[in-house]
């Protein structure tokens, strides 16, 4: 099932997003939680903390995933997604870093971290909740489009329109790493839940096409509409093109 939850701005949305995630955390001090990077999810985490500061969350049991990295930058560089997940959350709130996971870029062999993580999640017992961002072009974690849905995590070559994106946070294009290490389809519908996060006219269009036009490896994120515990929630802007009766 998919409920839709419209807001009507990206504050509320990040409020939303933030209740939801903090209900999973109460109803179970130790669960998985799985992450996502990008400029969407930086709202619900700033909440987390806000309430975690509060005395209202507790993440000492908490255990998460996140959902990608890019191969090849280290830990330290401020664009890896594991510099991004300290600063944005990890390092604000009492988890135990020991239960943080994020895919090593650093790890040469693809084949041999992509399945380390496959087999990470599964020994954890899955994903309780996985935390999703719209890409432009429909790509969910690093999983872009395609002929088919890729199952498992996999080393990927990023698209030019997904480097075009991305560039804003690096000194130039060249600079944006080719290639990411990311949970695949697969992966990320075995979570027991999911909570995508959508903002801004600019995502209008590809809300539409993911959510009500037709389940494709084309658009790696209509695959959703297959699961049976979605959330998204999305502001005002994001679901201004969604066809009328929906
Ligand atoms: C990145 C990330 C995705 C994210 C997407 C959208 O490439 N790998 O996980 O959802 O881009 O990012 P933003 O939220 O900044 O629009």
């Amino acid at each position: 099932m998919m409920r839709i939850y419209e807001t009507a701005n990206y504050e509320e949305m990040s409020r939303k997003a933030a209740n939801i995630l903090s209900a999973q955390v109460i109803l179970k001090p130790d669960c998985v939680l799985g992450l996502a990077t990008g400029s969407t999810p930086i709202g619900t985490y700033d909440q987390l903390v806000e309430w975690y500061e509060k005395g209202d969350l507790d993440f000492s049991e908490v255990k998460t995933v996140n959902l990608d990295e890019y191969r090849g930058l280290t830990r330290d560089n401020d664009q890896s997604y594991y510099y991004f997940m300290h600063e944005h959350l990890f390092d604000r709130v009492n988890i135990d870093p020991a239960n943080t996971n994020v895919p090593d870029g650093t790890e040469p062999d693809a084949e041999k971290e992509c399945d380390r993580y496959e087999k990470l999640i599964d020994s954890m017992g899955g994903i309780d909740i996985q935390l999703l961002g719209l890409g432009h072009n429909g790509h969910i974690g690093f999983n872009e489009p395609d002929s088919s849905f890729a199952k498992k995590t996999h080393c990927v070559d990023l698209t030019e329109s997904t480097i075009e994106a991305n560039k804003r946070f690096f000194a130039s294009a060249d600079e944006v790493p080719r290639q990411a290490y990311t949970m695949g389809i697969g992966t990320i519908m075995k979570a027991k839940k999911i909570l995508l996060v959508v903002n801004g006219e600019a995502k209008a269009d590809i809300v539409a096409k993911a959510f009500f036009g037709p389940v494709t490896p084309e658009v790696p994120a209509s695959i959703l509409q297959l699961h049976n515990d979605v959330v998204i929630v999305a502001d005002k802007a994001a679901l201004s093109k969604i066809p009328a009766q929906a």
